[in-house]
């Protein structure tokens, strides 16, 4: 595929050479210049887009975007059709379907938005939260430090339990919060990928709807590679991103409503301040609010849509459960590696440990960065630094659906092997 690419990229060059020194015969330079002169045009055509489109091919081993697999590319070049045609609805039906698999919901109110994993963010917030509520937000990492911020712009009252990177919260902690602060909803990241933690959930959706409260789950590092029952798990608002596990290119964000979320997002005083993540539109758009016809609300990434259907075929067929133990194993065999080449795991309890996403501690004496522009320039492998809190302190090797083997473990360990022969080492 990209071969192809590239060789009609080749062929359009070569048509733009052609052209223009068939132009210069016709026209010689001055007589170009003074038809140029007259026409409307002043800024010439970037010369870079004169040039064939070029992508290198790399090993998408960081926290995200992970690389694509051929069926999928696949998808994603056939021609479009309307977004709005039956034959598009019948794609989005199945999408629905394929998100009710991979979050174990029969929730109705299931689809895909249109954007990345922080669009959905921001339409669950937006959607369950009106100005003066109260809200509780678990911060140990980049993701509950964004959703409190969110919160805060649409004038929530907002309250945080925090941990430094790494860390976790106990059921005692969630419990002592929600009865200081009465929030009508608690965000909590199941898949930290700043810090490479997976939250512990069992218990946390009954903890919250006892307390009248709504759960909401970020899930965008961890959905598809680590296992979450929404319905069962009682978690009411679940997103997840379309570049990780999924393997999809980014750009769509499956999301879920419980019952419980659509009785408050439905009952609400005040409209959603955002028309494109008012889910109102959203749920007709996706046929998921019982009305015979669709209204036009916005124009969905069509090719987009059918990389996102193809991606959860992929693990429909595969089984959930399959692809979580393949997670967990190919994890414990780049920890056990990373470990035997003397790096410390940033995570310490192993059960927490993030099996899409690990945390490496950046090894005394080195720069985190050059080790990454060395595996990256050497061996075509990405490794990324820590990201908000967790900045400067970790290195983040992700391993994701299509990605999460162990010959690609093998291959950043060599990365990383070579990384720590050639790369300037201080004194400590
Ligand atoms: C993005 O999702 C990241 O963790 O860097």
């Amino acid at each position: 595929m990209l071969t192809a690419l590239s060789h009609r990229g080749v062929i359009l060059a070569r048509g733009v050479n052609a052209h223009s020194c068939l132009s210069r015969v016709l026209h010689p330079p001055s007589a170009c210049r003074s038809r140029r002169a007259m026409g409307s045009v002043s800024i010439p055509p970037p010369a870079s887009l004169l040039r064939p489109l070029e992508t290198p091919q790399r090993l998408l081993s960081g926290p995200g975007p992970s690389n694509v697999p051929p069926r999928v590319l696949a998808a994603a070049a056939r021609q479009i059709i309307g977004h709005m045609h039956g034959e598009m609805l019948e794609i989005m039906d199945d999408i629905k379907k394929g998100i009710q698999y991979a979050f174990q919901t029969q929730n109705n109110m299931t689809l895909a938005m249109s954007g990345p994993g922080h669009v959905a963010m921001e339409c669950a917030i937006f959607n369950t939260v009106e100005s003066g509520e109260s809200v509780l937000v678990a911060v140990n990492g980049i993701w509950g430090e964004r959703a409190a911020e969110i919160a805060e712009r649409i004038g929530a009252r907002v309250n945080t339990i925090v941990k430094p990177p790494g860390g976790y919260f106990t059921k005692e902690e969630i419990e002592q919060a929600l009865v200081e602060h009465k929030p009508v909803i608690f965000f909590l990241t199941h898949g930290e990928s700043s810090s490479g933690v997976v939250h512990p959930l069992d218990g946390i959706g009954d903890l919250c709807h006892s307390h009248n409260c709504l759960f909401l789950l970020d899930a965008v590092a961890s959905l598809g590679g680590s296992p979450i029952l929404m319905d069962k798990q009682g978690i009411d608002i679940l997103y997840t991103g379309s570049q990780k596990v999924l393997n999809s290119p980014p750009g769509t964000a499956p999301i879920s409503f419980s019952e419980r979320a659509c009785k408050k997002m439905f009952h609400r005083k005040t409209k959603p301040l955002s028309y494109f993540l008012d889910m109102g539109w959203l749920a007709n758009y996706w046929g998921c609010d019982g009305k015979p016809t669709r209204t036009y609300h916005h124009t969905g990434p069509i090719s987009g849509f059918f990389t996102l259907r193809e991606s959860l075929a992929i693990l429909a067929e595969m089984g959930l459960e399959n692809s979580w133990n393949r997670h967990k194993e190919v994890a414990e065999h780049l920890h056990k590696g990373l470990e035997s080449m003397g790096f410390k795991l940033f995570v310490q309890e192993k059960h927490v440990r993030l099996p899409t996403v690990t945390t490496i501690t950046v090894p005394p004496g080195y720069d985190w960065r050059e080790i990454t522009v060395y595996a990256m320039k050497h061996h075509n492998v990405e490794i990324s630094g820590g990201l908000g809190p967790s900045s400067g302190m970790v290195l983040r090797v992700g391993l994701m659906g299509y990605n999460s083997n162990k010959a690609n473990a093998d291959k950043v360990l060599e990365a990383l092997r070579e990384a720590l022969k050639h790369c300037h080492k201080s004194k400590v």
